[in-house]
């Protein structure tokens, strides 16, 4: 007799259960085709069922055409109904790389670019998202335009302008699925094959990856206190664009000059060549006066990229592209052809936040929390390592870095560091190949409480002495 489990506690209905095995049989083959099924009254017999729901579960699969009913002689397998399952021939998938995710519990991680979770405005964002829901137009929860939310646009060109000296009308803003999506977007947009790109050398290994998945050839640009070295830029082949972090070079920290901006401009004009301004996190300046954005200076030629992910929450998945007019017909349609438009009700309470004047005073506020624990952070560091520790890049953002001398932050001292259950981040994940940093690591304090911070120096020093 046929062997089929079912389970008369489960919430599934026997009939399902039934179907669902007798499906799952088929399919793999363990019941192939042609093979004569009992009859429904033997069945049920069988499994303790009344006949009804094996005739129910049979009909089901008959008109799905995984089994034939034969007039007089019984229930058949069908022809054609065997999938062999991918999943079974070896391949096995991977987990997904979860090192973006902080939760670990006991280990202090000072990853760069995360901004105080705990601190979140959840009352108020909860209380917007819920009045976009209950009075939005009907027109809203359907399909939007792929530039995104006027409402978005419109409020944001008005707060890039006035902090961040941007100049753009809402029509040369695309709301993104955040920064990232932006620079594939860009990428997508400026590259065929052979095409180079330059980079700042060091900057972010994510980065790197998204353009040379695209096949773009990568001319890295060494760094210094001043910025990106423009002199090295390449005199023949120029690239398609050159990505800086003019603001607040990630992740050295040094603030693009104006000498070099104008190089850089000049540059940029002379060859054809775009640059793509990354502002990730310049809201956070802690001395000196905010640093206007390059965009400012040459709305033509610089692709300026912003997000919410260091401001609010990476959860949001909201970056923006402000572009040359150019750009932005061909902009709208790829993102449009990618994912046709970013959720309408985040980019509403969004719009309504900045509106309302909640986001220039939540910044203000974690402006506070930022300063106080990049301040723990330099006094321990001063404190666990005198005349040994010599800290740069923390003028602005939620990250410094700190170079200890005589130690270089090999594989085996990270892993002597990371079983104290402290987590740190060598320079050389940034500029690989790049003997000069060996002795840096860059440390995020964003999402890493006064608490923590005092702790993970503690441990900190304990994986240094090993
Ligand atoms: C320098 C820099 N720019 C941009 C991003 C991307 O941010 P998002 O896609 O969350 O907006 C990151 C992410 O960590 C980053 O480090």
């Amino acid at each position: 007799m046929l062997w089929l489990s079912i389970d008369r506690t489960s919430d599934i209905p026997l009939i399902r259960q039934i179907y669902l095995e007798l499906r799952r049989q088929i399919l793999r083959g363990e019941l192939s085709s042609g093979q004569r099924l009992p009859s429904s009254r033997e069945l049920a017999a069988h499994l303790g069922v009344s006949r009804n729901v094996v005739l129910e579960a049979y009909d089901q699969l008959i008109s799905e055409g995984y089994l034939e009913s034969k007039s007089g002689s019984g229930t058949y397998v069908a022809q054609g109904a065997y999938w062999e399952l991918t999943s079974d021939q070896g391949i096995t998938v991977q987990p997904s790389d979860r090192s973006f995710i902080v939760t670990t519990a006991d280990l202090i991680d000072f990853r760069s670019g995360i901004p105080a979770l705990d601190h979140f405005p959840r009352k108020l964002w909860g209380e917007l998202t819920k009045r976009v829901c209950l009075e939005a137009s009907a027109a809203a929860f359907g399909y939007s335009t792929p530039e995104g939310c006027l409402e978005l646009r419109s409020v944001l060109a008005q707060y890039l302008r006035r902090t961040r000296g941007v100049h753009c009308q809402p029509d040369q803003i695309v709301i993104t699925s955040g920064a990232a999506q932006a620079f594939s977007l860009v990428g997508q947009l400026l590259l065929s094959a052979e095409d180079t790109i330059a980079l700042e050398n060091p900057t972010t290994p994510e980065i790197r990856e998204i353009y040379s998945t695209l096949g773009a050839g990568l001319d890295l640009i060494p760094v210094d206190d001043r910025g990106i070295q423009t002199q090295w830029l390449p005199a023949s082949k120029p690239p398609k664009f050159i990505l800086v972090t003019p603001s607040h070079q990630f992740p050295l920290g040094s603030v693009l000059t104006i000498q070099r901006r104008i190089e850089l401009l000049q540059y940029a004009k002379a060859t054809g060549s775009y640059i793509v301004e990354d502002d990730y996190d310049s809201e956070f300046r802690y001395s000196g006066t905010p640093v206007s954005s390059l965009q400012g200076l040459s709305p033509e030629s610089v692709i300026y990229i912003g997000s919410f992910s260091k401001i609010l929450s990476p959860a949001l998945r909201l970056g923006y592209l402000v572009l040359p007019l150019e750009m932005v017909q061909a902009c709208r349609r790829l993102k449009r052809l990618i994912d046709l438009h970013s959720s309408t009700f985040e980019q509403l309470a969004l719009a309504e936040f900045i509106q309302a004047g909640h986001l220039e005073r939540h910044i203000a506020r974690m402006k506070k929390l930022y300063r106080q624990r990049r301040d723990t952070l330099k006094q321990l560091l001063n404190e666990y390592f005198p005349e040994q520790v010599r800290i740069s890049g923390d003028s602005t953002g939620l990250h410094l870095v700190a170079e200890l001398n005589e130690i270089d932050f090999s594989p085996d001292r990270l892993h002597k560091i990371e079983q104290q259950r402290i987590r740190i981040y060598p320079m050389s994940i940034y500029a690989p190949s790049q003997e000069k940093y060996q002795k840096q690591i860059v440390m995020g304090f964003g999402n890493v409480a006064i608490e923590d911070i005092k702790l993970g120096i503690q441990r900190l020093k304990r994986g240094v002495m090993e």
